[in-house]
């Protein structure tokens, strides 16, 4: 069995590993009106991460934390939060810092965006915004951004964890547009790029031929634009 990479629409995926493990990462299913129907439920989740609290990324966290009592991977403000709404088995890190879990090795990075806890009507730090590099039992490795604009260090992020693929972000206005998206592309080095955070509304206006415009010159370069509901 080879790894699955589906997307749930917006910046969620669901990763069925070779080892039959499933990971989410950014757990917006229920409201996300991306997300297809007959993805909101799941057979189990063995590991959920959390890029940072906007609630377009962790909307569901709670809810489904409770349901499926996954791993959950996130910063230590958001940890904390959660424990305080009775999550168990909450993973605070922070950039920089790696934690194996099950075989998946999963790095925490920065990223370039905000981030705050909405809970009721108090909005809470939600500590920094983060990415993750992943890597899978049999060794494959991604990069997932989380909310970003492109920033310099994604060339570390490319030189020292050499991710196969890459989900970054394109959609405009709260992230990248393809341009800026386009230079990330350069930096991180992947050859797979998976767009995401563009067409779930009208604003996120950034489209995958756009990206594939502005990365014409790449040589080998694979924009793996997938339809909430496919997968790779
Ligand atoms: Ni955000
Ligand atoms: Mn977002």
């Amino acid at each position: 069995m080879n790894n699955k990479i589906t997307y749930l629409g917006h910046s969620t995926f669901k990763i069925t590993t070779s080892q039959g493990k499933i990971i989410l990462i950014d757990p917006w299913i229920l409201s996300n009106p991306a997300c297809p129907e007959e993805c909101k439920k799941f057979d189990k989740l063995d590991l959920m991460l959390i890029t940072h609290a906007h609630f377009d990324h962790m909307a569901d966290a709670v809810s489904l934390a409770k349901e499926y009592y996954p791993h959950v991977v996130c910063i230590f403000e958001i940890a904390l939060w959660l424990q305080g709404k009775q999550v168990g088995k909450t993973h605070d890190m922070n950039k920089g810092g790696s934690l194996v879990i099950d075989g998946i090795k999963i790095t925490m990075v920065h990223a370039d965006h905000s981030s705050a806890i909405v809970d009721g009507e108090t909005v809470l730090y939600g500590g920094e915004p983060v990415g993750y590099v992943i890597q899978l039992e049999d060794g494959f490795k991604f990069y997932h951004s989380g909310d970003t604009n492109v920033f310099g260090d994604m060339k570390i992020i490319g030189e020292l964890y050499k991710p196969e693929l890459a989900m970054i972000p394109i959609g405009d206005l709260y992230n990248m547009s393809p341009l800026e998206a386009g230079y990330a592309v350069k930096l991180i080095g992947s050859k797979k790029i998976i767009p995401m955070h563009y067409g779930t509304f009208p604003a996120l206006s950034g489209t995958p031929e756009e990206l594939k415009k502005y990365t014409a010159d790449i040589v080998g370069l694979e924009i793996i634009a997938l339809k909430p509901g496919e997968s790779y």
